[in-house]
């Protein structure tokens, strides 16, 4: 854990907002907003590169995106696909290591098999990891890991009083991953909706008011700027950090 903010964040993850109304601001469909935001994650995952950040979680659906209007989530899930095949070369070429967070078994057979492969094929890189947030919820996930361990209770594995927070976080998805340093929303959203709940005990927020599709360098580095002025104490005094 770095308890000094006057570095590069290890791990940031973004709640990208504003798809939809980037669009409408246009004229356009709201799915001409999420394909300008599949960009934005390209150019996103070139800065954190540039700038050393080892991870990037991205809430690119969450569970309760499946009630959005069938086109729209049929959209959502073709651009998953092409973002894919568009990004896999550089994954390899920037030795990036791809992982999908979420109820999986949501999301129709032919993704999660794209998705593992991809997965399997850059398990081995240690330059970077982006991680997807697909039918995720952070409630969800907790859900999980208390199943998951009742279940091992259940089979004599594990004893209910050896439960602590290090037990608990070794069921979530991703349990190597450390949590996110700097949590980015934009669109000006106040809101949380259901993100890590768990992992962003301690992570700094930065909202900004520009839409996702907008979203762009001057705006990574203005997030950046403010988390180095920020001040973590982790629930301690200043000097004792
Ligand atoms: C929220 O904006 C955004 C989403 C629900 C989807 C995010 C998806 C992408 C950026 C593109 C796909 C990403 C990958 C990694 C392939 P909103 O639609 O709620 O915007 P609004 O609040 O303005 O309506």
């Amino acid at each position: 854990m770095s308890s000094s903010s006057d570095s590069i964040p290890t791990h940031i993850a973004i709640i990208m907002d504003g798809n939809g109304r980037w669009a409408q601001q246009r004229g356009l469909p709201r799915l001409k907003g999420h394909e300008a935001g599949a960009e934005t994650v390209r150019h996103v995952m070139r800065y954190c590169r540039a700038a050393g950040v080892r991870y990037l979680t991205l809430y690119a659906f969450s569970s309760e995106n499946w009630a959005r209007p069938p086109l729209e989530v049929l959209g959502l899930m073709s651009l998953l696909k092409s973002f894919l095949r568009d990004n896999e070369a550089e994954f390899h070429e920037n030795q990036v290591r791809l992982r999908v967070i979420g109820r999986r078994s949501d999301l129709e057979s032919s993704i999660v098999r794209e998705l593992e492969r991809v997965e399997r094929a850059t398990a081995a890189y240690t330059a970077g990891q982006l991680i997807l947030a697909l039918s995720y919820s952070g409630r969800g996930e907790l859900v999980q890991a208390a199943r998951a361990m009742a279940e091992k209770v259940r089979r004599g594995e594990l004893r209910p009083d050896r439960i602590d927070e290090t037990v608990f976080a070794a069921h979530l998805y991703a349990p190597d991953v450390p949590d996110p340093d700097l949590i980015v929303r934009t669109s000006g959203e106040m809101r949380i909706s259901n993100f890590l709940l768990w992992q962003c005990s301690y992570s700094e927020f930065y909202v900004t008011p520009v839409l996702w599709p907008e979203f762009r360098e001057p705006d990574f580095r203005a997030a950046l700027e403010a988390y180095q002025q920020r001040q973590r104490r982790y629930g301690r005094v200043a000097d004792k950090v």
